[in-house]
């Protein structure tokens, strides 16, 4: 054999399909062996007592993204980066933001230079479509696709993205042409303006209206109408960050029908309510996101959901935006209404130990299903199985050694995001993460992000098995 790099010796490894106890060998930053006892190995490292799982990938995450005049997103890749690696990951996916009137190509180029050098763990770029000219449908999105970018966002809603029903229909079209994978953000743009407007005219403006301006209902009918256009042109979709069962019963429709549709949900949506949007003055705004969170019975449903394969994925949809701070969630508009409170929250840090302890430590999910919603089914669905995702011979040695006992209380103090504060500030989980290696090299170890920015690479993707598949 040849010469190993790094021995972990004596842990559980978890895959999306097995539980067995093994050594793992890592050469050149993959895994070359694993066997019942690996010695010789240049550097060991101790996991007994502990699950050797595949690193995170976190297919959903916002990261120094455009988010219009004055505000700006609290993280870096940098700090995106190391806040990931301490929650356990090794891959995450941010979005590419074409900003109407500009080329797809030139905001992914530009985007590249912004996390290039600045990433301690993986990386690869989805595209966020907001213009589809002739020249994007006919020769950017081809030329991308060709390059590794294989999925995009497009929205439903939202000033500045919103795309109407015919664009919609193109892009999906360009889609199924090329074999890309269409991620799409599924509230109503007319029906959410129509609630809005008449809140504010009722004088109710606090951020708690903003859960009351995105009614599941929304969602529901947005749903509907993605999953109909994708039927109409023949083309698998990704609904991203499904909230609750409205939606959810939407996609279980489609898949009882053979339709290709994929679903995404997050930690919000097992986790907190509208309810948390009501707090004293301005702090619902902690909690803003779009689709906002629900209520008990939906979390009850996503369960279900996540239970029975409804949904592929779980992500954390980091978004965050520091609330202290002119330039977030206490910008100088926020106060005279909820629409002016940039959406979304920070959790690329504790999505995994939220889905552990909700899901594996209360029963809910086994061990095998949280690795494949954390982690595999993430790599299947955007194309970088079978280099990362699995513990096995081959594969990237992106490795989280994962303390199944170890109970934390979240707290904003010990996470690593750029973001001052968590919504999940006082949570209770059981599971946390120890350590994380990309491909081979320890990232963080014990609360402290160890590794370099630059050692993560920018990735290009394959086409994805679930659009392959058909
Ligand atoms: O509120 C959210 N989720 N902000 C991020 C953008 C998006 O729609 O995913
Ligand atoms: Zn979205
Ligand atoms: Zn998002
Ligand atoms: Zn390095």
């Amino acid at each position: 054999m040849s010469e190993l790099d790094l021995a972990i010796r004596g842990g559980t490894i978890v895959t999306a399909s097995d539980m067995y106890k093994a050594d793992i060998g890592i050469a050149g930053g993959r895994i070359v062996a694993i066997s019942d006892e690996i010695t010789g190995a240049r550097e060991e490292v101790d996991a007994s007592g502990l699950w050797v799982m595949p690193g995170g990938i976190d297919s959903h995450v916002h990261i120094a993204q455009d988010s219009g005049p004055g505000i700006v997103m609290a993280d870096d890749f940098s700090s995106a980066t190391a806040s990931a690696a301490a929650g356990g990951n090794t891959t995450i996916m941010p979005f590419a933001l074409q900003k109407r009137g500009q080329s797809l190509r030139q905001s992914v180029e530009d985007y590249r230079k912004v996390a290039e050098n600045q990433c301690f763990i993986d990386t690869s770029f989805h595209l966020i479509i907001s213009d589809p000219t002739p020249a994007v449908l006919g020769q950017e999105l081809p030329a991308l696709v060709k390059d590794g970018y294989t999925s995009f966002k497009v929205f439903m809603t939202y000033d500045d993205l919103v795309l109407n029903d015919r664009e919609l229909l193109d892009v999906f079209d360009v889609a199924r042409r090329e074999k890309a994978l269409v991620m799409v953000h599924c509230e109503g743009y007319d029906t959410i303006r129509f609630l809005a407007e008449r809140l504010e005219q009722e004088g109710k403006v606090a951020p708690f209206y903003h859960a009351v301006s995105r009614p599941e209902i929304v969602e529901r009918e947005a749903a509907h109408r993605a999953i109909s256009h994708a039927q109409l042109v023949d083309v698998p979709i990704m609904i991203v960050h499904v909230s609750g069962a409205e939606a959810m019963e939407q996609v279980r429709w489609a898949q009882q029908r053979g339709l290709k549709v994929y679903a995404e949900t997050c930690p919000q949506y097992i986790t907190l309510t509208a309810d948390d949007l009501q707090g004293l003055d301005m702090e619902g705004a902690k909690y803003v996101c779009s689709p906002p969170p629900r209520d008990a019975e939906s979390h009850q449903a996503i369960w279900e959901g996540l239970s029975q394969g409804v949904f592929q994925t779980f992500s954390s949809d980091h978004c965050p935006f520091r609330y202290e701070s002119p330039h977030g969630k206490l910008n100088p508009k926020a106060r005279s209404s909820f629409r002016w409170v940039p959406n979304g929250i920070p959790g690329v840090e504790t999505r995994l130990p939220i889905l552990f302890s909700e899901g594996v430590s209360k029963g809910r999910i086994t061990p095998q299903a949280f690795v494949a919603l954390s982690a595999t089914n993430h790599a299947r669905m955007y194309g970088l199985y079978p280099r990362k995702g699995s513990i096995g011979i081959g594969f990237d040695a992106d490795i989280c050694l994962w303390d199944h006992t170890r109970k934390e209380t979240l707290r904003q103090e010990i996470l690593h995001h750029g973001a001052d504060y968590t919504p999940w500030e006082g949570f209770e989980v059981t599971g946390w993460p120890v350590a994380t290696f990309v491909r081979g090299s320890l990232v963080y170890r014990d609360g402290r992000v160890l590794g370099h920015p630059g050692h993560g690479q920018i990735l290009a993707r394959g086409i994805s098995e679930y659009v392959s598949r058909q």
